[in-house]
């Protein structure tokens, strides 16, 4: 039997399916496709960060309604962010009665019982959303994305940042015990996997509930010190946590890349302070100079939103300045969507559409000048690369340097998994071309 699961948010999500598919698997669903006419169970992992992830979640399981009813026996299962959200259930469940099976974030692992339940009591529907208090669910992701792999750390978060739904989907911060995690690495790298990229929505605050067993700076130092030749990335850090102990340790280590996302949200204090950030700007920045003094290259990526509750222009200009002086090597930009049952939604001071929409444009080409201007410094140099995959369409190889840039190669040999040497011939936007030497 086949199985189709469509992903939806972030990493963490993305890890989550790599976890429903072994338990699809074991339940004899054995082979993964790419469509939904060729699957025999389907399930949505959904994520409800911004308004338009949950409407595309909303209309592909629509798209479903005729498939259902033309293929009997085809199981349709919704879990994630959006499942787990206040009242959204029972909306699926209204807008959509076919679904078979709903489940949170909180009982991924409860999948398989609930599978068990439709087959054999034919209900017509089951779904359980209780919060699982635990950390580990004992179940082994079936890992997808060669050469790279990613292990949690923490689950949940504490932070309440006024705009932000995810304390609320996925409760409150777990940490996993640093002795199952230095496991899992050394596992991982043992297996061959290059690129190992921990996971938490603040990885700075791990062992915040006392079950990690040492701090982040300590986890990553000793999961650095595990043996072969591998990369360690971490993600998301938050500005109000970030030390120069946790710098020193990056610089310590060779292994781990010179790259720290650090999302800033925006440039203006006012703004952060109702963000609930818990920083300013000029800390913000001083964290990036006591960075780039230790670590001179360090690549600093980050996250913005603009149009947040009675943004001024002038307030909107300095996230633009920002910009400039933080010199990012990419931003990911948001324009900022209102969610159910956070501060922020009550809050006055919406800002019109068509203004959030200049002020994304605009903000969107200062941070690609930026990425333009800083892809130039690697024409004529030599990078590291680790092979990820092959683009059918570029007929290239493609895989990152350590700061995150994708770099794109011929090879007569499929060199996936591998680290190769790129003199980089040219550069495009945030893509480099190049030749291995
Ligand atoms: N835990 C991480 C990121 C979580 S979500 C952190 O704190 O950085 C990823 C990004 O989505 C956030 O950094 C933020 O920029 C954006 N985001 C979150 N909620 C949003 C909202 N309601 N509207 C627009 N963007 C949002
Ligand atoms: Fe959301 Fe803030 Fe937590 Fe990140 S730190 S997940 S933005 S509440
Ligand atoms: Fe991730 Fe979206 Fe949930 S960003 S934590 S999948 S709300």
């Amino acid at each position: 039997m086949n199985y189709h699961i469509v992903t939806y948010g972030c990493q963490m999500n993305v890890h989550e399916s790599e976890k429903i598919a072994a338990i699809l698997q074991e339940k004899g669903y054995t082979t993964p496709v790419d469509t939904d006419e060729d699957a025999d169970i389907i399930v949505f992992n959904t994520c409800c960060i911004r308004e338009n992830a949950e409407n595309h979640a909303f209309g592909n399981i629509g798209n479903l309604k005729k498939l259902k009813r033309r293929k009997k026996g085809l199981i349709v299962a919704v879990g994630g962010c959006m499942a787990q959200e206040a009242g959204k259930a029972q909306l699926l469940r209204e807008k959509f009665p076919f679904i078979d099976i709903i489940f949170g974030t909180h009982n991924v692992g409860e999948l398989s019982s609930l599978i068990d339940a439709l087959r054999e009591r034919r209900k017509k529907q089951v779904s359980i959303l209780d919060a699982r208090k635990e950390t580990e669910d004992g179940i082994t992701p079936v890992r997808t994305s060669y050469p790279n792999a990613w292990v949690n750390i923490t689950y949940g978060c504490n932070n309440f940042c006024t705009y932000c739904i995810v304390p609320y989907v996925r409760g409150r911060e777990r940490s996993r015990s640093a002795e199952v995690i230095l496991k899992e690495v050394e596992g991982l790298v043992k297996e061959g996997y290059k690129e190992i990229t921990l996971l938490g929505q603040n990885v700075n605050s791990y062992n915040s509930d006392g079950q990690g067993g040492m701090s982040f700076p300590e986890l990553l130092d000793r999961c650095a010190q595990i043996e072969g030749k591998f990369r360690l990335r971490f993600m998301t850090s938050h500005p109000k946590d970030f030390t120069r102990e946790l710098a020193l340790v990056m610089r310590k280590h060779e292994k781990i890349c010179n790259l720290l996302h650090l999302p800033v949200q925006a440039g203006s204090d006012r703004i952060l302070s109702l963000m609930n950030r818990r920083y300013t700007r000029e800390k913000y920045l001083g964290e990036l100079k006591m960075l780039r003094e230790l670590i001179p290259g360090c690549a600093v990526t980050t996250d913005l939103i603009v149009g947040f509750p009675t943004e001024t222009e002038e307030e909107f200009e300095e996230t633009l300045s920002l910009v400039k002086e933080a010199n990012f090597a990419s931003a990911f930009t948001f324009v900022y969507s209102p969610r159910t049952g956070t501060k922020a939604a009550e809050m006055e001071g919406r800002i019109p559409e068509d203004v959030s929409k200049d002020r994304i444009m605009r903000l969107v080409e200062a941070v690609n000048e930026n990425t333009r201007e800083m892809s130039k410094e690697y024409v004529g140099k030599v990078t590291e690369i680790l092979c990820e995959d092959y683009d059918e369409k570029k007929g290239l190889y493609l895989g990152r340097s350590e700061e995150g840039r994708m770099g794109y190669f011929t090879s007569e040999k499929n060199l996936i998994g591998e680290f190769v040497n790129l003199k980089i011939d040219r550069a495009n936007g945030i893509s480099l071309y190049g030749t291995i030497v």
